[in-house]
């Protein structure tokens, strides 16, 4: 199956990098940056191109691993007729996107955080397909297979359901991460010293209902250390309301909220 991979980031990058590893037959990258796509094309041994005009029409395959907001410009902007597929690699876009631009189209979603200076074993990540017709769909799980051992079809629905979930579970707990860093070096503490607890935290979830094994001042119920918490947070006024929420939320799923009539009245 010969490739056109579309883009030049974090999807782009991993994922060329894992189809390569598999021996699939990339032929062309197209980027918007030379630099960034004569790079990739070096690491996949591949042709590349800036110009839309110069991008491969003999492909079976193109993967659009471009920004959401330009998967339908750029499938607009591919080579028509054949019967070549297109495919996008978007956790909350629906498939139905890509109808107007060919007959044979589906989604690759991957179900991890790619960074592109962050090696990864594709092989865990768990890869989420959806196709047009059923035929699409086993030529694309043939495909995913050979990267992933964890091939999942889902729906489009489905798939921005998995999406909300992933942004709740690694984009903000990420942010939190950077909230926390930013707040032990307002202190000239140093980020090193919250690690081992990040890394309890998720192997904690890995093996267990993440709710059972909740711990802190909230799902305790201790009053005394939220206040000071909030406190200390008046100079920093947003990090103060997502303390607020996440701890209203805690309250509130631990069954705590209610209880005390006063939670309620100082606004949490
Ligand atoms: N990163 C993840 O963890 C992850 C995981 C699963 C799915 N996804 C999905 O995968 C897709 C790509 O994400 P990413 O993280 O790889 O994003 P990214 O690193 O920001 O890369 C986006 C790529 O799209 C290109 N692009 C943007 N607008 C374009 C346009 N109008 N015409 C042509 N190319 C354009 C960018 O080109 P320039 O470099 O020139 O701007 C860049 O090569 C998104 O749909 C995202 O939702 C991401």
């Amino acid at each position: 199956m010969r490739i056109v991979l579309i883009g030049t980031g974090n999807v782009a990058t991993r994922l060329g990098l894992a189809l390569h590893a598999r021996n699939a037959e990339i032929i062309q990258i197209f980027g918007r940056s030379a630099a960034n796509a004569s790079q990739l094309a070096a690491s996949l041994q591949c042709r590349y191109t800036v110009s839309k005009s110069e991008i491969k029409t003999d492909a079976d395959l193109y993967i659009l691993a471009v920004s959401d907001d330009a998967i339908a410009e750029v499938a607009a902007m591919l080579p028509k007729g054949g019967d070549r597929m297109i495919l996008h690699t978007a956790g909350s876009v629906p498939m139905g996107i890509l109808d107007p631009f060919s007959s044979n189209y589906g989604v690759l979603y991957p179900l991890q955080t790619l960074s592109r200076q962050k090696e990864i074993d594709f092989s865990n990540v768990p890869v989420c397909i959806e196709a047009n017709t059923p035929s699409n769909l086993e030529k694309l799980r043939i495909l995913a297979a050979t990267i992933s051992e964890q091939v999942v079809v889902i729906d489009s629905d489905q798939r921005r359901n998995l999406h909300l979930a992933a942004v709740f579970v690694c984009n903000f707990v990420n942010h939190l991460y950077a909230i926390g860093e930013a707040s032990l070096k307002e202190q000239d503490l140093d980020f090193n010293l919250l690690r081992p607890l990040i890394l309890e935290t998720a192997e904690k979830a890995m093996l267990f209902s993440p709710r059972e094994v909740q711990t802190g001042p909230a799902v305790r119920g201790n009053k005394t250390v939220i206040e000071k918490h909030l406190q200390m947070l008046e100079k920093h006024p947003e990090w103060k309301k997502i303390y607020e929420l996440m701890s209203r939320d805690i309250l509130k799923q631990s069954g705590r909220l209610g209880r005390g009539a006063d939670w309620e009245t100082r606004g949490l």
